[in-house]
């Protein structure tokens, strides 16, 4: 998909072209006050919109004309969520040149590549048919580099999304290794079995011990000369969670080869960040490996350490993020960064918590947690904090270990989110937990079934501030 800035829409030759109209205002196209607003034929509700075919009395066939509501009730976020919907609309109409011409007030540029991109964004890698797409956009009167940086952003978001929507059988640890060692301006290690046994990562070791497919530790690194800062991204990479030997019923397996959505927003992130060129130092890290029931499974009862000595009961092999992020916590937390952010599917409580809309985000200081957040609403991503009363640890206490794995069914993202506390020593770490918004059962916005890319936007837009 190419997205290019002109000057005006009459530049370009297209099919098609896109404008806005809020509730109560007039165009500053005639030909549409004329047809649309004076004849009320469309009153631009928000979310709503109209197709005008044009008669051969405009340069254009068709004008697709989009409400966007009360101008005092208009913001980024519903600018990008009508660009997607728009493309959507027009792909359907097997549209493949487009001009948009909007009157929204501000540049739009960077979301409107970036709603673009969701809009036309489809996994039919595996279908033989593929969908419609809109192949090239046209913007009026924004900056191409706004353009540049949304499109850098989509690219990203992108290449999270495809790898979480990949089948286990694709997206193995091996798989994650390999893009991780191919991207550019990266430097890359892959730590095999037995290096992470050498590094006593035994909280990891144990769950991915039952796979026949071998755990893989990745640790990316993005350098400047002089950074502003040092921060460490962690995924989530349980490349499939069928539960281990607490195994999970069919219900609860469905999705779970999107365990490691948190993985691949990392990747995602330093597949572009060269390419952004923050002035940031920036580590990305995935503990990736399959949690599967097998003769060699860890086992409830196990006691298991991790890599900074501290003792784990296993009470249930189906809290098995948890553990491989503790060893990965432990890991940052010795590179000497300032900030560790992990990013997990990590509680279906999280999920039965905040539905598919919202993300839920704690950590060790309020002021980062707070930036995160709001880094991530920018972008169209919402995040909730959830409590760390020392309350919700009570249940993580064991009988003859330093803790277990798992503090009850209630108050289970907060429990787990303390749990992770135990292995992090810097100052500024914040957890994010997005077990109910990385993988949709059905559209929402502007996403369709499948992946989204949760944390992609909002990480990249907190590296880029
Ligand atoms: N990967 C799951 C969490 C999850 C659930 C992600 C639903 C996406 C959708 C995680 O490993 C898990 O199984 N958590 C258990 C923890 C429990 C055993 C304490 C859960 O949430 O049920
Ligand atoms: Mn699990
Ligand atoms: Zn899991």
């Amino acid at each position: 998909m190419i997205i290019k800035t002109v000057n005006d829409f009459t530049d370009v030759t297209v099919e098609t072209l896109v404008v806005s109209l809020f509730e109560g205002e007039r165009s500053h196209i005639d030909f549409i006050n004329k047809f649309v607003v004076d004849a009320k034929e469309f009153e631009g509700k928000y979310n709503t919109t109209y197709v005008l075919p044009t008669l051969e009395q405009f340069p254009v066939g068709k004008i697709l004309v989009l409400g966007c509501g009360k101008r005092n009730e208009f913001d980024e976020n519903k600018a990008r969520i009508l660009v997607a919907k728009a493309i959507k609309t027009l792909a359907g109409m097997k549209v493949k040149k487009v001009a948009f011409d909007l009157d929204f007030g501000f540049d739009y540029g960077k979301i409107g590549a970036i709603g673009a991109a969701i809009g036309n964004y489809h996994f039919d890698k595996y279908k033989t048919q593929k969908k419609d797409r809109v192949e090239e956009i046209y913007f009026a009167k924004v900056a191409q580099e706004n353009i540049d940086c949304g499109q850098t952003i989509a690219q990203a978001m992108e290449f999270a999304r495809n790898l979480a929507n990949e089948p286990a059988m694709f997206a193995t640890p091996q798989k994650l290794a390999e893009y991780a060692l191919s991207f550019e301006g990266i430097e890359t290690k892959v730590y095999e079995e037995n290096e992470i046994r050498e590094m006593k990562m035994g909280a990891y070791l144990a769950v991915g011990q039952g796979s026949v497919n071998p755990p893989k530790f990745i640790h990316m690194k993005y350098t400047v000369e002089n950074p502003k800062k040092r921060i460490a991204i962690i995924g989530k990479g349980i490349c499939f969670d069928s539960g281990g030997l607490d195994i999970k019923p069919a219900a609860s397996m469905l999705n779970m080869k999107d365990d490691m959505a948190g993985a691949a927003c990392v990747l995602g992130i330093m597949s572009v960040i060269s390419k952004l060129c923050p002035q940031v130092e920036v580590h990305g890290i995935i503990a990736a490996c399959e949690n599967m029931p097998s003769g060699n499974s860890y086992k409830p009862g196990d006691i298991v350490t991790a890599k900074n000595g501290k003792t784990i009961e296993v009470d249930n092999t189906d809290a098995e993020g948890r553990l491989t992020l503790a060893d990965a916590l432990c890991y940052a937390s010795e590179l000497g960064v300032d900030e560790i952010v992990d990013i997990a599917t990590l509680t279906g409580a999280c999920s039965v918590a905040f539905g598919a809309v919202c993300a839920g985000i704690l950590g060790n200081n309020d002021e980062f947690v707070d930036a995160i957040k709001s880094s991530a609403f920018e972008m169209g991503e919402k995040y909730w904090v959830l409590p760390t009363y020392e309350e919700y640890k009570n249940g993580l206490k064991s009988e003859f270990a330093d803790m277990k794995n798992t503090g009850g069914r209630s108050g289970g993202a907060s429990s787990a989110g303390l749990f992770l506390k135990e292995f992090v020593s810097v100052d500024r770490w914040a957890h994010i937990d997005i077990a109910g918004v990385a993988y949709l059962d059905s559209p929402l916005n502007e996403f369709g079934k499948g992946s989204t890319g949760a944390g992609v936007r909002a990480l990249i837009n907190y590296i880029q501030k």
